[in-house]
C-alpha cells in the first residue's frame, strides 16, 4: 500500500515525513498555486521529498498540449508520474502517450467507465475523487470497490490511488477495499493517525512507571 501526501507545502511534508511512512507526493494545479512558487523550482524540492513517485498534473486541456507537457514533466525525472484528467482530450492523450516510458496517473475519475478506459489506455494509476462524489450524494467508496473488481477481473496493471479524501472514516473504508495507494491531505493524514486514547495510554504507562521508579534511566 503506497501512501502519498496531497500537498506542495515543503515544510509540512518534511514534518509529516519525520514520523509517517510516506512514499511520495501528489499535486494538482490548485495545490501548486497555493504555494505561489515558481513551478519547476518547487517540483525539484518536492522530488527530493518523494521516495517513490511525485504525481504532477498537467495544466493543458488539449491533447497535443497535454502530450507536450507530459514529455516536459517526464524529462525532469523518471520519478515524476504525469497526472492527466480523464476528459475526452485527456483520454486521447493517455492513449497516444508511450505509457511504458512516461507513466500516467489518470485523474479526476468519477465513473467506472472512465476508470476502465484509462486502464485500457495504459494508465499506471487511477485516481477516483471520493469526497467529490460523496458531495453529490453518490458514493466514492462504492466506485472504488467497483473499480477494484473490474481491475482484478480483467487483470489490468493499473493501481487505484484513492484521492479527494476528506474524513478518517473514508480512509478506513477505502483501506478495507484493498486499494493499492491513497493520497491524503496533511489534515486528514494527521486526523487519521492521531488518537486521543493512544496519547492517554502513553501518559498512563509513564505515570505508572514514575509512581514506582521515580524516573527512567537507560543504563540503570
Ligand atoms: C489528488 O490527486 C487530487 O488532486 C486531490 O486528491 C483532489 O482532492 P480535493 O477534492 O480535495 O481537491
Amino acid at each position: 500500500m503506497e501512501l502519498y501526501v496531497d500537498s506542495a507545502n515543503v515544510k509540512t511534508i518534511k514534518e509529516l515525513k519525520k514520523w509517517l511512512p510516506i512514499d511520495g507526493v501528489t499535486v494538482n494545479p490548485s495545490i501548486i498555486s497555493a504555494e505561489r512558487k515558481p513551478l519547476f523550482k518547487l517540483l525539484d524540492e518536492l522530488l527530493v521529498l518523494s521516495d517513490k513517485y511525485l504525481h504532477v498534473q498537467v495544466i493543458s486541456a488539449l491533447k497535443e498540449d497535454i502530450i507536450k507537457e507530459a514529455e516536459r514533466l517526464h524529462s525532469i525525472s523518471d520519478k515524476i508520474i504525469v497526472k492527466i484528467p480523464v476528459s475526452e482530450q485527456g483520454l486521447a492523450a493517455i492513449k497516444e502517450i508511450d505509457t511504458a516510458r512516461i507513466k500516467v496517473t489518470a485523474t479526476a475519475i468519477f465513473s467506472l467507465t472512465q476508470a476502465l478506459s484509462a486502464a485500457k489506455a495504459g494508465a499506471s494509476y487511477l485516481a477516483p475523487y471520493v469526497s467529490r462524489l460523496d458531495s453529490i450524494e453518490q458514493s466514492g467508496v462504492k466506485l472504488v470497490k467497483e473499480m477494484k473488481y473490474i481491475i482484478d477481473k480483467h487483470q489490468y496493471s493499473a493501481k487505484i490511488i484513492a484521492a479527494s479524501i476528506k474524513t478518517s472514516n473514508q480512509v478506513k473504508e477505502l483501506l478495507k477495499t484493498g486499494v493499492r495507494a491513497m493520497t491524503l491531505s496533511p489534515e486528514i493524514m494527521l486526523q487519521s493517525h492521531r488518537h486521543h486514547l493512544t496519547d492517554r495510554a502513553v501518559a498512563i504507562f509513564r505515570e505508572d512507571w514514575d509512581s514506582v521508579y521515580k524516573k527512567f534511566e537507560l543504563d540503570s
